[in-house]
């Protein structure tokens, strides 16, 4: 048995570990690997959406002990910080390979030339980095945010192809995510080629829905007519509703709010089906096995492409059917 000793990393965690009593995976404890089994450092992003639910589910399904790894799981509760400090602990326990979902884009290069220097390799999930050197990292696998916010505008356009006048609310995911920047990007694109388009209200939910309802309600005393409700994600599009029921504003399809939503999560593909929301461009969550992929090509001394793009689609309330929501897994 390879004994390691994970020390508690910051006061934030010691009092985590004191209140949630002891688990031999969290941050302060002693734990055991067993031998033979390869040792996973993953630093999440935090438990913000049901999108990111799905896909700490599918990295704890895929990385157990039967499939033969020892996953340490990091919740970095949406700070940059707390996710640099993960794989730091990552790199001192020198686990076998260190996997992240970045919070945001900037600020990485340090702490992955230390991993570098360590000779871990390190693989990239979901969102991506900004960095000068793309040799500090083995490779990245997630969604093309770009592509997705070019969906929605592109079914925007045919949609309202009669009315060239638009008005905008957009809420925006975590500033400075790739999720954000792709999605805004997007929509801004299609802003600035659609002179009739106009964003009057442009804030972060930061991918909640708590935080989307509460930002959504000023908005609704703010305006009169919204044409469109451009939600970064399902969290946020349930939040603005939830603000929009109580203030009565219609919303969906023979509403008054056109809603684009992101993620296509099971509840954001019901609320779909049942019209509440008018377009929803999938994002997929299930990395698990993507990045076991990954891990059995490096295993094998094989290279892995640098750059894995997850094929997507896009569901629009006319034409979803209960096939499209019984064949999703989250
Ligand atoms: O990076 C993926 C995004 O992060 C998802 O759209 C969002 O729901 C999540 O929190």
């Amino acid at each position: 048995m390879k004994k390691i000793l994970i020390y508690a990393l910051c006061l934030l965690s010691v009092f985590l570990f004191a209140s949630c009593g002891q688990d031999r995976n969290e941050p302060g404890s002693t734990v055991d690997i067993p031998d033979g089994l390869i040792v996973v450092g993953f630093s999440q992003v935090g438990a913000e959406s049901d999108w990111r639910l799905a896909n700490t589910r599918s990295m704890r399904e895929t990385f157990s002990e039967e499939n033969g790894y020892f996953l340490i799981l990091r919740d970095a509760q949406q700070m940059l910080e707390n996710q640099l400090a993960a794989i730091r602990e990552f790199i001192s326990l020198e686990v076998d390979y260190i996997v992240f979902a970045p919070v945001t884009e900037g600020g990485w290069d340090d702490v992955l030339k230390e991993a570098k220097g360590a000779g871990i390799p390190v693989i990239i999930v979901d969102r991506m980095i900004d960095t000068s050197d793309v040799e500090l990292f083995t490779c990245w696998v997630g969604s093309d945010f770009h592509s997705e916010g070019d969906t929605a505008v592109q079914w925007m356009e045919a949609e309202f192809k009669d009315k060239p006048d638009l008005l905008i609310v957009h809420l925006q995911g975590t500033l400075g995510s790739s999720a954000q920047i792709g999605r805004t990007e997007g929509l801004q694109a299609g802003v600035d080629r659609n002179p009739g388009w106009e964003i009057i209200h442009q804030v972060s939910g930061e991918f909640n829905q708590v935080k989307g309802k509460e930002v959504m309600e000023p908005v609704l005393k703010q305006f009169s007519h919204i044409d469109v409700l451009y939600a970064e994600n399902d969290d946020m599009a349930f939040g603005a509703m939830e603000a929009m029921d109580m203030a009565r504003w219609t919303y969906g399809v023979g509403g008054a709010v056109t809603i684009i939503s992101f993620d296509a999560t099971r509840a954001g593909l019901e609320a779909t089906l049942d019209g509440r929301i008018n377009f929803n461009v999938e994002c997929n969550p299930l990395h698990g096995p993507r990045v076991e992929a990954i891990i059995a090509q490096l295993e094998r001394g094989e290279t892995p492409d640098k750059f894995i793009f997850v094929e997507e689609t896009a569901f629009d309330a006319r034409t979803i059917t209960q096939e499209d929501i019984d064949a999703r897994a989250y």
